[in-house]
């Protein structure tokens, strides 16, 4: 075990050590199939970065190639709506652990349409619905945001993506219709999920995402801009939400094995907070039963264990 920081070279050999391991272990998961444009995605693809506070970037495989960011989105919608809405957020959506699929209804109708979480689909959605009383377009805004925050402007989402996922998202909708009919849901729902679509539609990459949540590590302050995105205290509740409820109902369970704020998405991509030090983003598409990356939870908990970096040491 090495305790933080490692310098550069031993963080280089870390992760291709990571990398080994993970191409060595039998594959194991599925790739997300229900958004059709998500189904032909390469299941062997691996990618892994990490991006540290004082400007460094390791990374190993596939950490360039963007892939769909899909959930990870939220984390940077439920950050702007922090920046723009504030406390009365909270007014609208719980911070409760969630113990069903990301896509469930079922606590949703029993708790009278106020989701349990930001991160389940129900709860990011009334996230967009937010923004889209406060932006004309609100997935423009989230794009403008990730852009921001990773300097990278060739940051967009994927139409076709975005369109395969609006043909499909039934249940989104229904989740949609029954928070209206609670009357938690302010904008038409078509307008709303198409935004939502278009947000989870964003590619990036796994040195972007990484790099572009630094401020997470960093009591909310962008360490290269010096901009402050959130203030400490949101950025503790965001990390929070991440602990409890970023893998959804797993999310006990992710932490235990690893020990780090982490935000998973059906696309592959796993994004994990080490506060105090830097990012984590690994990429690979075959996912378990909760949606999460199978070879992303293994490569974090890896990077955990040899680093002795879980947050709760
Ligand atoms: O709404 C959906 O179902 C997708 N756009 C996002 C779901 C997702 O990524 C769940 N996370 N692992």
């Amino acid at each position: 075990m090495k305790p933080l920081p490692l310098r550069q070279t031993e963080l280089d050999s870390l992760l291709q050590k990571i990398h080994l391991h993970v191409n060595s272990a039998p594959r194991r998961g599925q790739v997300a199939t229900y958004i059709p444009a998500l189904a032909s995605v390469d299941a062997n693809k691996f990618g892994l970065a990490v991006a540290t506070l004082d400007g460094n970037v390791s990374s190993v495989g596939d950490a360039a190639e963007p892939f769909s960011i899909q959930s990870i989105s939220k984390l940077f919608a439920l950050v702007l709506a922090c920046k723009t809405i504030g406390s009365d957020l909270w007014i609208r959506v719980d911070r409760m652990p969630s113990s069903n699929q990301f896509n469930s209804l079922i606590e949703l109708e029993i708790e009278s349409g106020k989701p349990r979480n930001p991160f389940v689909n129900a709860g990011a959605l009334v996230v967009s619905d937010c923004l889209s009383s406060r932006f004309v377009q609100m997935e423009s805004a989230v794009v403008h945001l990730i852009r921001e925050l990773t300097g990278n402007p060739e940051i967009n989402y994927d139409r076709a993506v975005a369109a395969s996922e609006m043909a499909v998202a039934h249940r989104n909708m229904a989740a949609a219709y029954l928070m209206k009919s609670f009357s938690n849901f302010a904008n038409p729902v078509d307008q709303v999920l198409k935004a939502y679509c278009a947000q989870c539609a964003i590619r990036s990459s796994c040195i972007d995402l990484a790099r572009g949540a630094l401020f997470l590590a960093n009591r909310g302050v962008c360490p290269s801009t010096k901009k402050v995105v959130i203030s400490p205290t949101q950025t503790h509740q965001v990390c929070s939400l991440m602990t409890s409820s970023g893998t959804y109902e797993s999310s006990g369970e992710t932490s235990f094995t690893i020990g780090l704020p982490v935000k998973s998405g059906v696309g592959g991509g796993l994004l994990g907070i080490i506060p105090g030090y830097g990012a984590i983003c690994a990429w690979s598409p075959s996912l378990d039963q909760s949606g999460t990356s199978v070879a992303g939870l293994d490569a974090l908990q890896q990077f955990v264990a040899e680093t002795d970096c879980s947050v709760f040491l």
